[in-house]
């Protein structure tokens, strides 16, 4: 395996690959990795004949400095974890390497309004600063396929969206959640929970669970989109660390919440919850 710093030396080691014909697998990562990702690295590992797999904390997608400078960095257990599952290149630069000049106004990505609901609303600038990074890695390493996990199911139909609106010659492939046993979604953030915390994280899966089950078991006139959204806050609300930040009911491709039923509708209830000081994200299909 081989590990990268500069973008020049990743090029170079790319292009011969290229070159031969070889599929390029791009797994891009912050880091801290956990089953969810190495998910997509197995995945990336079956579908190409060269894996890379980036790790970058990127500044520029943080709104909160102190969930910056709190973001785990474990680079070391990292580069171990895709040893074994067959990573053949780590691309992991400096932030100086990526944004050399911090004069230089960023590139602005039309987006289609898929970045103001949900994470947009309540981290200005994330989704703007998630492209940049993402579509510089994809220049870097020019890949055949990118992998993304669906927990950030935002992030996800965000970078389907770059992709198909600047004509990007690549395959997104976005990948199943990957849950504790309890249902706890994968998350970096998942180890800085106390022992409390952690306990009580679950009920947040659960509750949507049984939300899923309440809109499939009760007749569409008895429960609007918006008493559900109420019900799931009241569930989450009554555990004594959660706080919901946002649930919303939205349409699986404009990311919109919705008013209605309407039939054939693709829906999914997305939610970001504090448990104690630690946000966590997750989201259940309602229906597809
Ligand atoms: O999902 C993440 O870890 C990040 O948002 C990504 C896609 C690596 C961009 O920094």
């Amino acid at each position: 395996m081989i590990v990268t710093k500069t973008i020049e030396e990743t090029v170079n080691f790319l292009i011969p690959r290229r070159n031969q014909g070889k599929s390029i697998g791009l797994v891009p990562t912050m880091g801290a990795l956990h089953q969810g990702h190495l998910s997509l690295l197995h995945k990336a590992r079956m579908e190409n004949d060269f894996v890379v797999c980036s790790i970058f904390v990127n500044p520029i997608q943080f709104n909160n400095p102190e969930d910056l400078k709190k973001y785990p960095r474990t680079l070391e257990a990292d580069l171990k974890l895709l040893e074994e599952v067959g990573c053949d290149l780590v691309f992991t630069p400096e932030v100086k390497e990526i944004y050399p000049n911090t004069l230089e106004p960023l590139p602005v990505y039309e987006l289609s309004g898929l970045d103001k609901p949900m994470e947009g609303a309540f981290r200005p600038g994330h989704f703007q600063g998630v492209c940049v990074i993402v579509h510089k890695l994809f220049s870097i390493v020019r890949p055949k396929r990118a992998y993304f996990g669906e927990k950030d199911f935002q992030q996800l139909a965000i970078i389907r969206h770059m992709v198909k609106s600047l004509k990007l010659d690549l395959e997104i492939v976005g990948c199943p959640i990957v849950r504790e046993e309890d249902g706890l979604a994968l998350s970096s953030r998942n180890m800085r929970l106390s022992a409390e915390e952690r306990q009580i994280a679950p009920m947040i899966y659960k509750t949507l669970q049984q939300a899923r089950l309440k809109v499939k078991s009760t007749p569409k006139n008895d429960i609007t989109p918006n008493q559900l959204k109420q019900w799931i806050t009241d569930q989450i609300s009554s555990y004594p660390s959660l706080k919901p930040e946002y649930i919303e009911v939205v349409d699986k491709n404009t990311l919109q919440p919705i008013q209605g039923w309407k039939e054939g509708n693709e829906l999914i209830v997305c939610v970001a919850v504090y448990d104690g000081a630690v946000r966590l994200i997750d989201n259940i299909v309602l229906f597809s």
